[in-house]
């Protein structure tokens, strides 16, 4: 199969450095499945990184692109640890753009990128990503259980929806205008790209690694199904 994870950055790096136990583990995964010969690129959120160094860098009010080139250099360095961890197991460069990609996917080792572009987020990445790459699967790995009805970490009855429609989605996420750190579970960007990439894509906790090999393996599993 080939696969696309998304491993939101607050999984990966929640405050200013990234979460080694955690980056063992993730790599423990990833290279299983690399020896069962499915196909990886995995696409690294910042996390604490990318937000603290855009929340010192806003004190002087620069324009938002450049907030966002500074999120992007964050999610970056995320990338560069996961390689590390991976060894010769992964291609040895960030990809950064569609050229990079497809040198970086000839060499047929696992491959791993964070942002490209200002105005989106690394989940905008992952769907444009998994569309090149004709994935069948993409794994949203986020610090929550899946897409809930409201925001989890504020209301307490809020509900984990298990199955959504991708015009459902686009209900929730509420935010239209990007803004450097934002807050949604999935950045709007993407959802529009999901609507036409039509990708099998679940929305799990990226932290629950069990899970989500559950998930790959057709298991049941804990997080949200995206589809029409
Ligand atoms: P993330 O993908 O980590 O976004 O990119 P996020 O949703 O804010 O955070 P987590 O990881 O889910 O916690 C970090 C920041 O980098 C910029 C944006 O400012 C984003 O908020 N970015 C990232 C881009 O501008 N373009 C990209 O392609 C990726």
């Amino acid at each position: 199969m080939r696969i696309v994870f998304n491993i939101g950055g607050s999984v990966l790096c929640p405050e200013g450095i990234p979460d080694m136990d955690y980056v063992k583990k993730l790599s423990k995964l990833v290279l299983g499945l690399k020896r069962k010969k499915h196909k990886i690129i995995v696409v690294t959120g910042g996390g604490g990184i990318s937000r603290r160094y855009i929340e010192m860098a806003r004190n002087f009010k620069p324009s938002e692109d450049f907030l966002d080139w500074i999120g992007i250099l964050g999610t970056r360095m995320n990338a560069m640890i996961l390689i590390a961890s991976l060894g010769e197991h992964a291609y040895p460069k960030v990809v950064k753009n569609k050229e990079d990609l497809e040198h970086a996917l000839s060499s047929g080792r696992i491959v791993v990128m964070g942002g490209t572009v200002p105005k989106q987020t690394t989940d905008a990445v992952t769907v444009a990503v998994a569309e090149l790459f004709k994935a069948d699967l993409i794994i949203m790995g986020t610090d929550v259980d899946g897409v809930y009805d409201k925001d989890p970490d504020r209301y307490k009855n809020a509900k984990l929806i298990k199955r959504a429609k991708v015009k459902d989605l686009k209900k929730i996420v509420k935010t239209k205008k990007h803004r450097a750190k934002p807050v949604e579970v999935i950045d709007p960007v993407a959802v529009k790209l999901l609507k036409h990439a039509k990708i099998r894509t679940i929305v799990l906790n990226g932290k629950k690694i069990e899970n989500i090999r559950k998930a790959i393996e057709g298991k049941g599993f804990k997080g949200t199904l995206i589809g029409d």
